[in-house]
């Protein structure tokens, strides 16, 4: 009764089927079945619950492949603009929750035909020449692009952010110890610690922008899985949706997803970043560190213990990470042993990346807004940053500027630093180092200077160092590169 060359019902959209006369069967596909679906097929069969939120998007695909029906002559112009009106009363009851699903709803794709074909006998022709195969990867590309769009845009927004923060610490000249193993190692500017996390997210910001690009390919017109005997176009539709290119072999059209994979790694890795941004957080804020006091408006308390404030934002920054890096593990355990085409696990596609998508775009907010508003703690920063063991390397690098081969200088500093380190009172070590520098007949007051607070962090000057000659540069090529990410995406 429903298939592309039966009779299509003729009436104009003031006759309106009505399920109740029987017109609209119980589902798409009950035509060589006698009996209903058992309610626990249902239960495991349905996506409605969560495709639901690609009403636009099926409804943007359906308006496209009408037009491109009447185009090359399967419509009438008659018979389009029904169908457009019909679709334009579904799209209006689905976005004010006036549409009443029924219980044969058992995806977006075909609630809608349901209820156009309701509105209006003529959709019965809606689905002539396309599958859901087609339309649900139509649907799900055009969701994704949107999706990436936004995306990308919080994920510049909030580098932005780390940026002007950036600016603001490099101007007020804050400096901190930089670790590698979490042991202090050598002071940087703050400014310089901040744009390292902006850097890597704009590398996401290039990786959103690429599984956009793969994603912005049609599928529309491959059908089931072999195309169409019809004189369908495929550039039409594609066109009118605003794709980029059309598929180039129906069969890969309907079983790639390798966008949802580009898409989920995409976040997954913005995941990565945003997760060691939190974790840092959590360490700054603590009272060891004390480097950050977080704004009251993005901190917590506890229920027991008054005295806390606690970084729930950063912790779930790094916590949400963990569901990221499954959902993209999740989804290619589900491709990899698919035959081609269509297959129904290929519905399992959706749910990992719709809560990709709202679990970084949640994340991102809040971590923006938290970035926007902690107070930096200068003095505990200088206090690391300042340590004269921070500077031994400097020491070393003076002797070799002087000629001493590297590992000997290494030596040598080392020897001075371990007898610094010597001794019961740990408060004058560095006053020791300082006393043993200037004693020593190869380094002496000059090289002591090294040791004055400020001093190895001014000294880094090289290429993309840490100090703020070379932070001063690196700054206008983050804020150049964010400048230009703005135009990324749209
Ligand atoms: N709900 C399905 C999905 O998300 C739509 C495609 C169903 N196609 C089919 N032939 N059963 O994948």
């Amino acid at each position: 009764m429903f298939s592309d060359d039966a009779p299509a019902g003729e009436a104009p959209c003031d006759e309106r089927p009505t399920g109740a006369t029987g017109t609209v069967p119980t589902t798409l596909w009950h035509g060589r079945f006698t009996g209903a679906p058992a309610d626990a097929l249902a239960a495991l069969n349905d996506s409605l619950p969560f495709d639901q939120r690609m009403f636009a998007e099926d409804i943007a695909a359906s308006r496209a492949h009408v037009s491109m029906l009447a185009a090359v002559g399967l419509l009438s112009p008659g018979e389009r603009d029904d169908i457009a009106a019909a679709l334009d009363e579904v799209e209006r009851e689905i976005a004010e929750g006036a549409m009443v699903w029924a219980p044969s709803d058992e995806d977006i794709h075909t609630a809608v035909e349901r209820r156009a074909t309701e509105l209006c006998a003529a959709a019965a022709k809606m689905h002539t020449g396309r599958s859901r195969n087609d339309q649900v990867a139509t649907d799900l590309r055009l969701w994704t692009r949107n999706a990436l769009d936004e995306l990308t845009q919080l994920v510049v927004d909030l580098a932005r952010t780390l940026a002007r923060r950036a600016r603001q610490a490099h101007e007020t000249g804050l400096r901190l110890p930089g670790y590698t193993h979490l042991q202090q190692a050598q002071p940087v500017g703050l400014a310089h610690h901040l744009a390292a996390h902006a850097w890597a997210l704009l590398r996401d910001v290039e990786r959103l922008g690429d599984a956009r690009r793969r994603t912005d390919v049609s599928p529309l017109g491959a059908g089931a899985l072999a195309g169409s005997t019809l004189p369908l176009d495929p550039s039409l539709t594609a066109a009118a949706l605003g794709f980029a290119r059309i598929f180039e072999n129906s069969l890969d059209a309907v079983s790639d997803r390798d966008f949802v994979a580009d898409a989920l790694y995409a976040l997954a890795m913005t995941g990565v970043h945003l997760s060691r941004l939190g974790e840092e957080l959590v360490l700054w804020s603590s009272a060891e560190f004390g480097f950050v006091t977080l704004d009251d408006t993005f901190a917590t308390g506890s229920s027991m213990m008054p005295q806390k404030k606690n970084p729930d934002v950063a912790e779930l920054a790094r916590g949400k990470s963990g569901r990221l890096i499954g959902h993209l593990t999740g989804l290619l355990a589900t491709l990899k042993g698919l035959p081609l085409a269509y297959n129904k696990d290929l519905q399992e596609d959706k749910e990992p990346l719709f809560d990709a998508v709202d679990t970084v775009r949640l994340v991102t907010l809040a971590l923006d807004g938290l970035m926007g508003t902690v107070a930096f703690n200068a003095d505990a920063m200088a206090a690391g940053a300042d340590d004269p063991f921070a500077a031994a390397t400097d020491l070393a690098e003076w002797l070799v500027a002087r000629g001493t081969p590297f590992r000997d200088a290494h030596e040598l500093i080392a020897g001075l630093v371990r007898q610094a380190l010597d001794g019961p009172d740990p408060s004058s070590r560095p006053s020791r180092l300082a006393a043993l520098v200037r004693a020593h007949p190869d380094l002496g007051a000059e090289a002591a200077q090294l040791l004055t607070p400020g001093s190895a962090h001014v000294r880094r000057t090289t290429p993309g160092a840490g100090g703020p000659d070379a932070v001063a540069i690196q700054l206008e090529r983050l804020e150049a590169a964010l400048e230009a990410a703005g135009a990324v995406g749209g």
